[in-house]
């Protein structure tokens, strides 16, 4: 018989064939002459309905267990399916000890339950699904990108700098070895400190000086001392760089179609996943991907933004102030007060921003061509900048935050054919949770870095 995995045999139409799938028992109805099963592998949502006679029933084959079944395909007469699989043998491959199974049977555990197991939570129908999804959207990330011309670039893990300035490093050193005393560039395998990367920002800056648009998709690292429901230590970027752009627009222009290529692939490409979550997995806010997906995203300026917080007769925990940071209540507020769908905040202070943000030059306000992309149920989901191209400007910047000696490489950048440019970067946990409507970040990642959790 011909080996088929469970997405082929359930769409294939032309029944008669003899086939074997190889897969997890979801399911188990034992009647006087038949016995019925459930087969998923993962392949899809869907599982293979498999009916064999009550003789083939086994004691290993229960719930859980990894089975290979053979028999022939034929046109199912319940609903809900358009094949079924008559079973002339089924072996069990592996068997599960259901008495300690974290999973029942027929039970649809919640995303909080099942995340206590990282190691198991894939034999549930809800993390199957998120890892197909997401896997897609890999996929289709890479795909937008290619089609725009726009390079990959490998950015490093380990670095040298501190791209965003905000401290949030893990630095890198040799395990299990006492420092040793003596010369300090003896005490660091690099001969200098290195850290997680918390960007590669700087690095697709590099090569964009010779190519016209860059990209990188990668592990990111920030140690974050929160257990909040959207940050991670370590979650994927998908970074931007593009020269000769003069605009903000212009890096506006990418985000949006970035977000609405890979969510019409995600439509297209796993309905039935996307609508699991959507149907089942209750989220605590109402997300509307079509609504997003059908209006324009909104612009406003930081300085409007801050207008609107004030004159909100909602009362917030922190007061909106101009000049300082919008904290999360006061996005989510923002989106909601815009129509619910993703909104551009434009032009925020000087001071907020790391120095390699574009100067307005309008003071006294001072603002900098900055981007942020506000998204539903979620806040903050991309952050992105015009780059200061101008040497003197960026030069002054740099000596003021005492940091010229270590990016002298940086500014070299804006001595050998310098371009204007800007870049954005966009958390793909994020983004995951704002497409599915799912709360916690965790929820999104096979296996979930936070502080004090690095389980496996
Ligand atoms: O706004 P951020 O810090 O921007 C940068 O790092 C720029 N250097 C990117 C660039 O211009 N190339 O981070 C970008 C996005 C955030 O908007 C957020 O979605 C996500 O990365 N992010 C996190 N996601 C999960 N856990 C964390 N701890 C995150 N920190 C940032
Ligand atoms: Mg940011």
């Amino acid at each position: 018989p011909m080996k088929l995995r469970i997405c082929e045999a359930v769409s294939r139409l032309d029944v008669g064939s003899k086939i074997t799938v190889q897969g997890w028992v979801r399911s188990v109805r034992l009647q006087k002459q038949n016995l019925f099963l459930h087969v998923n592998d993962g392949s899809c949502l869907q599982s293979l309905q498999v009916v064999a006679s009550a003789a083939l029933n086994q004691r290993l084959l229960t719930f859980g267990s990894a089975v290979a079944v053979s028999g022939c395909l034929v046109k199912s007469p319940s609903r809900g399916q358009e094949v079924e699989l008559q079973a002339t043998q089924i072996d069990v491959v592996g068997e599960c000890n259901t008495v300690d199974f974290p999973f029942k049977i027929k039970e649809r555990h919640d995303l909080e339950y099942i995340r206590q197991f990282p190691h198991l939570r894939c034999r549930t129908n809800t993390f199957s699904s998120l890892l197909r999804i997401r896997s897609q959207a890999t996929t289709a990330i890479h795909s937008y990108f290619e089609e725009k011309g726009f390079i990959q670039v490998h950015t490093p893990v380990v670095t040298s700098n501190d791209c965003e300035g905000a401290g949030e490093l893990f630095q890198v050193e040799l395990a299990g070895q006492e420092k040793k005393s003596g010369q300090e560039e003896d005490q660091h395998f690099f001969s200098v400190p290195a850290y997680l990367t918390v960007s590669g920002q700087l690095h697709l800056e590099c090569i964009a000086g010779a190519f016209p648009g860059v990209y990188s998709f990668g592990p990111t690292f920030r140690a974050e001392n929160s257990q909040s429901r959207r940050h991670l230590a370590e979650f994927y970027m998908v970074e931007a760089e593009i020269s000769f752009t003069q605009t903000l627009e212009s890096i506006m222009k990418v985000m949006e179609d970035l977000f609405r290529s890979t969510t019409e692939h995600l439509l297209a490409r796993c309905p039935d996943d996307v609508a699991l979550f959507h149907k089942h997995v209750k989220p605590r806010h109402n997300i509307n991907v079509d609504l997003m997906m059908k209006k324009r995203f909104n612009v406003i300026t930081y300085t409007e933004a801050i207008d609107i917080l004030n004159s909100s007769s909602q009362t917030f925990a922190f007061k909106p102030d101009w000049g300082f940071d919008l904290q999360t209540e006061h996005e989510k507020y923002l989106v909601k007060h815009c129509g619910n769908v993703p909104l551009f905040v434009t032009d925020y202070p000087y001071t907020l921003k790391p120095f390699y943000a574009r100067d307005n030059l309008d003071l006294p306000l001072h603002t900098v061509s900055a981007v942020d992309l506000l998204v539903p149920g979620v806040g903050e989901l991309c952050g992105g900048t015009l780059r200061e191209e101008r040497l003197e400007l960026l030069k002054k910047r740099l000596e003021l935050t005492g940091l010229d000696e270590t990016y002298g490489w940086y500014l070299d950048l804006r001595q050998f054919g310098s371009v204007p440019h800007g870049g954005f970067g966009m958390g793909f946990e994020r983004y995951l949770q704002c497409v599915l409507g799912v709360d916690n970040i965790k929820d999104v990642i096979p296996f979930p870095r936070y502080s004090r959790s690095c389980l496996l």
